[in-house]
């Protein structure tokens, strides 16, 4: 293995992988890219579309496919719920690590979790539930703030997966908060119901933070 290949080698184990390139892929990205991570962020309509996005996103962020977005050592699904299945089918899940921020507003999920049904749609992966309480305009943001660092959840039963994400986020400037198990029933959001709100949703950026 050349220099090169082991560059490109920890290149591809470092980068962060995003499905999804609307509000919440966007602000991921931001997230990555506060954290020193390359970014590779990859929609429906190909990367050339993304062409304005990358743009405004800056260096270190590229377009993909998703097939591209999925290779990523860090893996976020960042597409409406509808859209989950037909964004992650047919890819190779086994071992990598995924980020699942979606949320299932509305959904009938049969008396499960949408982590489980997420689980589902992508076999063997390292599930992680994270990012998908506080609004995109949020996430992207700068998380100190007012002297502190913004609080951010997340969930899942494998122990390295959350370990590789809480170090991104970490990294990121956020406040890692875990919740102890994800498919136990400790809901960030999975169940669903209505919209979201202050009380239980996205934290509203025009409403001033809780103590
Ligand atoms: N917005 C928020 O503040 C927020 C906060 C927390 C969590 N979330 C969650 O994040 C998810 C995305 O929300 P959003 O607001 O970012 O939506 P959005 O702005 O509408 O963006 C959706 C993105 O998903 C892409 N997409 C749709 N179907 C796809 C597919 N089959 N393959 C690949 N990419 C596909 C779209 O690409 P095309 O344009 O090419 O179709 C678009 O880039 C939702 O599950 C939402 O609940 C959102």
């Amino acid at each position: 293995m050349t220099t090169n290949d082991l560059e490109s080698a920890q290149d591809a184990s470092t980068m962060i992988g995003i499905i999804g390139a609307g509000n919440l892929g966007q602000a991921l990205a931001r997230t990555a890219l506060r954290a020193g991570r390359k970014v590779v962020i990859s929609n429906s309509r190909g990367p050339e579309s993304l062409a304005p996005v990358v743009a405004a996103l800056g260096a270190g962020v590229s377009a993909g496919t998703v097939p591209e977005a999925a290779a990523a050592g860090i893996v976020a699904i960042a597409v409406p719920w509808s859209s989950v299945p037909t964004a992650v089918s047919g890819l190779q899940w086994h071992g990598r690590t995924v980020i699942d921020a979606t949320n299932a507003w509305d959904a009938e999920l049969g008396g499960r979790t949408s982590s489980e049904l997420v689980a589902d749609l992508v076999p063997g992966a390292r599930l992680v539930k994270a990012a998908n309480t506080l609004w995109a305009e949020v996430l992207g943001a700068d998380p100190h703030e007012a002297g502190g660092r913004r609080v951010i959840f997340l969930s899942g039963d494998d122990a390295a997966a959350k370990a590789s994400v809480v170090e991104l986020f970490d990294a990121a400037g956020f406040f890692v908060i875990e919740r102890r198990r994800d498919s136990a029933g400790v809901a960030l959001r999975r169940k669903s119901g209505g919209r979201p709100n202050d009380a239980e949703g996205y934290r509203n950026p025009k409403r001033p933070l809780r103590g």
